[in-house]
């Protein structure tokens, strides 16, 4: 007997997106979703399967080998759903499956068929809809596919069959409807915030010089794990100087007394992600060139984040931080020229090459638009991103006095847009140096009691 798997979405609200989703597209098209495939990771072992975004949104359903139809304004049934027939002999190896009647029993589907009747079905459900909404491009396989059914059906034009004349890409009405998060996904984005929160904790209170990166790492992912939560992407453990490599994900070095250690990590939890990066001195104090840089991204990061309301331009963040950056850039002697003359060449993109944030939801970098028709969008509630201001002083930078070199900082924390204004999902974790060093301090002195 298979049950629903928890998502902590209810069934009405899968509904109501759905719904919403197919007001938009209109009677005459027609919502074509494949289930994200497998991927084989060597041999005969797959990676771990985890269910496309868009699809686990409209349907909940974790299942691969499966095809999510949605006809608007069909009398015999909108939600049409192909996936895999129960199978004794390979639910024994592979878990339970829900089967054709589960899908309609467990989530809501209107029709079930099993995933092999799909060529036989979907031309005759494109037939007369003019219009298909489709992710073009994911899958390259599944776009033969649903070429080749489309084909179908212009096959039969002589016999009166009316095929589809225009492919519409699925994102741009799904995606805005993603941007903004009901009570039920905020519930969910609070829990993997605060999870995170705990297991940055854990690494920042474990740290000590000679500490292997992975052993953060594992620390970090252990908590998610014991909490029933996923790392929502490739933890980044970078001590010294590999806090300057921005995708830097070996983690294969050893912290060192006087060095920094910058961890990017987040849980994913029932599908929905955190975001948070810290940095902190391996030895529990900061040298006074990493505090004045760490001081500077911090300033910029508050600066950014005393804008985040309703009405402010997504840009608006990035510039506030800049600006700071930039400012504190000058001060400390590590660019050169007047305020202006560095925004205008941009020269500061040597320390400070990414933007300040992106949204966040179901995908770490979630969906959703950050220009309408040219224009920076305003922030609404409801929506959820990241600010994220870093500096990065290469350690071959021949250009900076050698006590800058090698120094790599970012700050990240996960904000919701209120209507009074925000509430920062990750603003319980220690992010003052003074904060940063008193935890640390503190955890020192529990280990050494204990
Ligand atoms: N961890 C990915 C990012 O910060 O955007
Ligand atoms: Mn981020
Ligand atoms: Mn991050």
């Amino acid at each position: 007997m298979s049950l629903r798997v928890l998502t902590g979405i209810s069934a009405g609200e899968y509904r109501s997106r759905r719904r919403q989703l197919m007001d938009a597209v209109g009677s005459d098209g027609i919502i074509v979703l494949p289930a994200a495939p497998e991927r084989v990771r060597s041999h005969d072992t797959h990676y771990p399967y985890r269910q496309d975004s868009n699809f686990h949104y409209l349907l909940g359903f974790g299942e691969p080998q499966a095809v999510l139809v949605m006809l608007p304004g069909r009398r015999h049934g909108e939600v049409i759903v192909f996936c895999r027939e129960r199978d004794a002999e390979r639910e024994m190896w592979d878990g339970p499956r829900a089967g054709t009647a589960g899908v309609v029993s467990l989530y809501g589907a209107d029709d079930a068929y099993p995933i092999e009747d799909i060529d036989e079905i979907l031309p005759g459900l494109l037939e007369g809809r003019s219009r298909v909404y489709y992710p073009f491009g994911c899958d390259a396989q599944f776009d033969r596919q649903l070429m080749g059914w489309i084909n179908q059906v212009r096959a039969q034009v002589r016999h009166g069959a009316r095929p589809p004349h225009e492919l519409v890409e699925l994102g741009s009405l799904l995606h805005e409807q993603r941007l903004f998060k009901s009570d039920a996904e905020i519930a969910l984005m609070r829990h993997a915030a605060r999870l995170s929160v705990q297991a940055h904790r854990a690494a920042m209170a474990m740290v000590r010089p000679g500490m292997a990166e992975y052993v953060l790492q594992a620390e970090i992912e252990r908590v998610f794990r014991a909490n029933d939560g996923w790392p929502a992407y490739g933890s980044i453990v970078g001590a010294g100087s590999n806090a300057c490599v921005l995708h830097y994900v070996a983690n294969n070095a050893v912290a060192a007394d006087g060095e920094l250690v910058l961890i990017d990590a987040g849980a994913e939890y029932r599908g929905y992600a955190a975001d948070i990066t810290r940095t902190f001195p391996v030895n529990g104090r900061f040298s006074p060139e990493q505090r004045q840089l760490y001081d500077l991204v911090e300033r910029a990061q508050a600066a950014a984040i005393a804008l985040a309301r309703p009405g402010t331009p997504w840009d608006a963040l990035h510039a506030a931080a800049v600006e700071v950056l930039v400012d504190g850039l000058l001060s400390l002697g590590l660019l050169e020229g007047t305020h202006a003359e560095v925004l205008a060449s941009g020269s500061y993109r040597r320390f400070y090459p990414h933007k300040s944030g992106h949204w966040l939801g179901l995908d770490v970098h979630d969906v959703g638009s950050y220009r309408i028709e040219e224009q920076s969008r305003l922030l609404e509630p409801g929506m959820v991103f990241t600010i994220e201001p870093g500096l990065y002083i290469r350690p071959d930078d021949k250009g900076v006095d050698a006590r800058w070199r090698g120094i790599g900082i970012r700050t990240e924390d996960n904000l919701l847009i209120t209507e009074a204004g925000h509430e920062n999902l990750t603003g319980a974790l220690e992010r003052s140096a003074e904060a940063v060093e008193e935890f640390i301090a503190e955890a020192r002195r529990e280990a050494s009691n204990e």
